[in-house]
């Protein structure tokens, strides 16, 4: 078990702190969350609204950093407009990524076309104001591969990853990190070997809570404390010591975001 008391700081590159799971009890998760060494969270926009309450929650909280954008269950009802006003969110210093967004072809929760989009004009906007971008896939992979290619710009994270060892290190050539959350403390998963094969120093980790939490907590509502879960299960796949893979995937997802504090 990892101590509380250890002086390890963690990174949870991905949850969604507005989710009304926490809106009885948000204070104790963050406290929580710093109490089990995590220093820093990006909390992810799903689409306008929740971006902006988002950052509002960077502003009551030191460890909360945002990525604005629209989710591709939301790309029905992304218009040009909200270009705009993501444009002057961004001006602020804790808006750190543009997303989430990308292509979801398993809900197929929002039209293809409209995912597509709405991706394309997140790619652009990242890249006009040169952040990152937080990247969802699912069922999907060659054709998030082709529009990346097609627009050319090849920053930031593909979160909670599950695609293969061939995409993975495609994605890394390219520029991306790879984001893997509490999923690989699941039997059987196939991100093993995804890991086994990565360079160390594109690996981040994340809860994506109030989802996916990692075992032994597998089934409740997920929380960033969570994420050294998920960080065990690497180090025992990985053979190597908790806390300098903590320091490792806390420097890099710092170098992803551009947080130098
Ligand atoms: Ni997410």
């Amino acid at each position: 078990m990892v101590s509380s008391k250890s002086n390890v700081i963690l990174f949870d590159s991905h949850c969604h702190l507005t989710d009304r799971a926490y809106s009885l009890n948000l204070k104790e998760v963050i406290n929580r969350a710093k109490d089990t060494g995590v220093k820093y969270l990006l909390t992810a926009g799903l689409n306008r609204s929740d971006s902006k309450n988002s950052l509002k929650l960077c502003h009551e909280f030191d460890s909360i950093y945002c990525s604005i954008g629209v989710h591709p269950h939301d790309a029905d009802k992304f218009s040009e407009s909200e270009l705009t006003e993501f444009k002057i969110l961004s001006k602020d210093n804790r808006v750190k990524a543009i997303g989430e967004t990308g292509l979801d072809f398993f809900r197929n929760y929002s039209k293809p076309e409209n995912q597509e989009r709405a991706f394309r004009a997140q790619i652009d906007l990242a890249k006009e104001l040169n952040l990152p971008m937080v990247i969802h896939i699912r069922d999907a992979y060659p054709q998030t591969m082709k529009i990346l290619k097609e627009n050319g710009y090849f920053k930031g994270v593909l979160h909670c990853y599950s695609g293969d060892e061939a995409f993975a290190q495609e994605a890394i050539k390219l520029g991306f990190y790879i984001s893997i959350s509490g999923s690989i403390t699941y039997d059987g998963n196939k991100l093993k070997s995804v890991i086994k094969q990565m360079p160390l120093d594109r690996l981040m980790i994340e809860t994506d809570a109030p989802y996916l939490a990692p075992v032994p907590n597998r089934g409740k509502r997920n929380e960033p404390a969570f994420v050294r879960y998920t960080l065990q299960t690497i180090a025992q796949i990985l053979n190597k010591d908790f806390s300098s893979l903590a320091q490792i995937t806390t420097d890099n997802a710092k170098r992803c975001f551009g947080i130098q504090d």
